[in-house]
């Protein structure tokens, strides 16, 4: 035995890293403990794997990063992918490469590992995971790395070991996939483009406009002006309903700030609601899977009173309370980009719903003005990092009687629902927004304690 406790036998073994995947992590990385104890995250491999991992990174402490170095036994839940990309290291959609109602059922028990483990729900009871309508080509906005290759210039996902060039992903919806063909076999036209020496300079994003063609927007990263005639002529290849060229200081930021230089056609998201079309800017938020969503919507409405005051908010455009107050009910709309905002309002204008909206950032904002209290119910749908504590405040305050929480992220879902001291749940629904990928959405109906 060394002097850490590891009998040689084991210290071998673990130097060899033959180990039994046991779980997948959020990331969709299997996980796996290794003799000597490590937890090693293991991309491509899958709960019920046995792999000879190969180690990529061994810190001093925390998980070991590592890769498969051969298989020895395929996991009995494993079916054949049907994109050619998996196997290529395209990180997309790791569940495809499983029986759907395993990832249904790991996607489940992972939820409720999460609340018990971050949040301390012990025993709480959560529904089955909804199924998506659609396994794939259910996303309606994709987006693309584009980079220098060893080939020239090349567009897809990055993946554990650079980027993995797509020629078809097969979550995106079917409008997406002949323009994004066209801009593959066009990618030379950008060749000479002064900005592709920067180290991450275009980024591409593909939306189903809602009319049966796609649009595009192009986000270059650079200090200085745009030359935008490659990048035009590059688009224009693509048969968009239309396009926009955006420039942004650091990628990571682009969804909040971008400054527009060029747009052609009309580059805009048309959403059918309550048998009336929602125009949104290319650049604003909607759910990507549009069947998941709506089963959603249906679900938060069978939860609420119909004909009372709704306060919704990370509300963007209003999908929640548009569909209350197309019910009979009213609704106040809280988010912080400008532009959803307006679109509701444009929307209310020619409907006449009772429905008001307002601009604050709910994170930085002095929220004193919001009178939780008057509402009937509250739903919140933060972005990815979960509520801010101002909002969780403001509720446990003066929240009304019912609350709805919409989360995409269930660590911080987990976190908030702790927080919420001031509320217990009542039901907890997952559904499938983002079939064969690792990430679930969740919808949780709390109560007034
Ligand atoms: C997951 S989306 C939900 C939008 C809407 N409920 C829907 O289903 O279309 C999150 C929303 O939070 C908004 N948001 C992000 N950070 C915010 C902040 N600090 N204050 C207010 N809104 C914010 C975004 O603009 C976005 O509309």
């Amino acid at each position: 035995m060394n002097k850490n406790g590891i009998t040689s036998l084991a210290a071998e073994k673990a130097r060899d890293n033959s180990v039994w995947v046991h779980d997948l992590s959020w990331d969709g990385r299997g996980v796996a403990r290794r003799e000597d104890g490590r937890v090693l995250m293991i991309y491509g491999a899958l709960p019920g794997d046995s792999v000879h991992a190969r180690v990529l990174n061994e810190p001093k402490k925390g998980p070991v990063d590592a890769t498969i170095g051969t298989m020895i036994q395929e996991s009995p839940q494993r079916v054949p992918h049907p994109c050619p990309h998996y196997a290529q290291g395209c990180p997309a959609s790791q569940l495809g490469a499983v029986r759907r109602e395993f990832s249904l059922e790991w996607k489940h028990n992972h939820l409720v590992e999460t609340l018990r483990r971050i949040g301390g729900l012990e025993g709480v009871f959560v529904e089955p995971v909804i199924p998506s309508p659609k396994q794939w080509r259910y996303r309606e906005r994709l987006e693309f790395q584009i980079k220098q290759g060893m080939n020239g210039l090349d567009m897809g996902y990055m993946g554990q070991s650079g980027l993995v060039s797509i020629l078809d992903c097969r979550l995106g919806s079917v409008t997406i996939r002949e323009p994004f063909a066209k801009l593959r076999e066009n990618l030379s036209i950008l060749e000479p483009h002064q900005h592709l020496g920067s180290r991450v300079p275009l980024r591409l994003l593909l939306r189903d406009d809602g009319r049966g063609k796609a649009i595009a927007v192009l986000y270059v990263m650079t200090k200085g002006p745009v030359d935008s005639r490659p990048l035009e002529d590059w688009l224009k290849t693509g048969g968009f309903g239309g396009w926009e060229i955006r420039r942004v200081r650091n990628q990571k930021l682009r969804f909040v700030s971008s400054e527009l230089v060029i747009t052609s056609g009309n580059p805009t998201v048309q959403i059918r609601i309550a048998g009336r079309d929602l125009i949104l800017t290319a650049t604003s938020f909607s759910q990507v899977n549009r069947k998941a969503a709506n089963v959603m919507v249906d679900l938060m409405l069978e939860q609420i009173n119909p004909d009372g005051r709704l306060l919704d908010l990370y509300g963007g455009y209003g999908r929640f309370g548009l569909a209350y107050a197309d019910r009979g009910g009213e609704a106040l709309v809280v988010d912080s980009a400008p532009d959803a905002l307006e679109s509701g309002r444009a929307y209310v204008r020619n409907t006449g719903l009772l429905v008001k909206y307002q601009e604050n950032d709910l994170g930085r904002d002095d929220l004193s003005g919001i009178d939780a209290s008057s509402f009937d119910a509250a739903i919140i749908d933060p972005p990815h990092a979960g509520a801010d504590g101002a909002v969780v405040d403001l509720l446990n305050g003066r929240g009304p009687e019912r609350l709805i929480y919409v989360s995409c992220h269930p660590a911080a879902l987990a976190r908030d629902l702790k927080l919420l001291s001031g509320y217990h749940v009542d039901l907890i629904v997952p559904i499938d927004m983002f079939p064969s990928t690792s990430d679930l959405e969740t919808l949780v109906i709390l109560d007034r304690k």
